[in-house]
């Protein structure tokens, strides 16, 4: 068909939002929050105050029982420019509400119930899937609300909290369903990591050699000389893991040229194909970071049969997981379908569904750097999801 006219629509929207990282947000001489609400410095009409909603994850709420009081008193006090507009709500954490859609429209009927406005902010304290589920509920509001994360597990610091996608899983796959919206900003509370289970406090580790492998080789031999300390669960570890891990992907964010992946190169997503894969296969008992360390092992082994990664460095990988912890193998990874085909492998085709057109995967060649294949060997693969056996061994112990 001819097109008898056409106009090149133009332009183009700054985003930016701090990260902040403090200890203690809700203590009443802590003024980041506050800052990051309603900044002092702004100017507002007589008797303007912001008004907040705020959800809570109900692990934070059992680990803190006394945190809804305190948000309350902070807020109370601030009541000349802050205005809360009711009691902080706990949400189900985990994957509960990511898996229910009703859940999250129960969020959207809770803001037009109290009139939110596109000038409010909603407040989210949680992991990184209530932070999804109730990101992707505030961004329906009136086109999307202004949103602050206070991201509470290793995780969600480092990696699901901080960036520019929220979501839910409908239709039995991890993440089908959401929007890209970047948020108004994030405030990341040390002081909440210490109430984690210690499965729950080692999930972000995997994140971190994730993007270490693929963007910063220092960092690695960083991570792998911490891994002693970090399966001792020392804190001091931890935090300079989520500091730099979170460093890295807002960087990616930023440089890569394509925040809302529109295009096929995921390099954030190394080792992600059979994490997701494992996490529905298992109804989610395995956790995403647990996941996410299945799958850099199974991704490193598979560089080095291609020679990307000398077959030491991934037995360092696997080392260093096992040693902050990480179980590597489950029995999801022995699941068969009717043919024979490991079920994990599945996750390549699910993968490809989900990149559209070309199957990509990023993998370390070498390591600090990324490469991309675009047909996986699928024999070497199902060889690459078993761990070499002195590994094996390790892991059993
Ligand atoms: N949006 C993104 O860019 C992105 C990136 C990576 C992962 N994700 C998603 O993040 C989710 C995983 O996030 P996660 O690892 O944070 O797990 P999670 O959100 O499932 O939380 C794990 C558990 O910790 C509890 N919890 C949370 N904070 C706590 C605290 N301070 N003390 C005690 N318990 C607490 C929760 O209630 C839950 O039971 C997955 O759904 C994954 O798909 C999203
Ligand atoms: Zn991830």
């Amino acid at each position: 068909m001819k097109i008898l006219h056409q106009i090149q629509q133009t332009f183009s929207v700054p985003l930016h939002y701090p990260v902040l990282f403090t200890r203690k947000a809700f203590s009443e001489e802590n003024e980041c929050l506050a800052e990051v609400l309603a900044p002092i410095e702004t100017e507002r009409p007589e008797g303007e105050r912001r008004r907040v909603m705020v959800f809570v994850d109900s692990g934070v709420d059992q680990a803190f029982p006394e945190w809804t009081r305190d948000i309350t008193q902070w807020f109370a006090s601030r009541a000349d420019r802050l205005d809360l507009v009711c009691e902080p709500e706990v949400l189900p954490g985990g994957e509960t509400m990511k898996n229910d859609y009703r859940c999250v429209m129960s969020l959207v009927d809770k803001m037009l119930e109290y009139h939110l406005c596109r000038h409010s902010i909603v407040l989210v304290v949680g992991g990184g899937a209530v932070l999804d589920a109730a990101g992707f509920a505030v961004s329906l509001v009136h086109r999307g609300l202004r949103l602050v994360r206070m991201p509470s597990t290793t995780l969600a610091q480092n990696d699901a909290g901080i960036g520019v996608k929220n979501g839910m899983n409908l239709h039995g796959g991890k993440n089908t369903v959401g929007v890209f919206a970047a948020p108004h900003a994030v405030v990341n509370d040390l002081a909440l990591l210490d109430g984690l289970s210690d499965t729950d406090w080692r999930a972000g580790i995997s994140e971190a050699f994730k993007v270490a492998m693929i963007k910063d080789a220092a960092f690695f031999q960083e991570l792998c000389d911490m891994a002693p300390a970090l399966g001792q669960r020392d804190e001091q570890a931890m935090e300079r893991l989520v500091i730099r891990c979170a460093e890295l992907h807002l960087r990616h964010i930023a440089t890569s040229g394509d925040p809302f992946e529109l295009g096929s190169a995921r390099p954030l997503d190394f080792g992600h194909w059979s994490a997701h894969k494992l996490e529905s296969l298992s109804n989610y008992r395995i956790g995403h970071g647990h996941a996410v360390a299945i799958g850099l092992a199974i991704d490193s082994q598979y560089a080095a049969r291609m020679g990307w990664l000398p077959p030491e460095t991934a037995e360092t990988v696997i080392k260093a997981l096992q040693t902050c912890g990480f179980d590597l193998h489950v029995p999801e990874l022995d699941l068969q379908l009717g043919d024979g085909r490991p079920a994990v492998l599945q996750g390549l085709d699910e993968f490809r569904e989900h990149l559209g057109g070309r199957l990509t995967l990023s993998l370390p060649h070498p390591i600090g750097q990324t490469g991309e294949i675009h047909e996986v060997d699928e024999s070497l693969m199902a060889e690459c999801l078993h761990l070499p056996q002195r590994n094996t061994a390790q892991s059993q112990k």
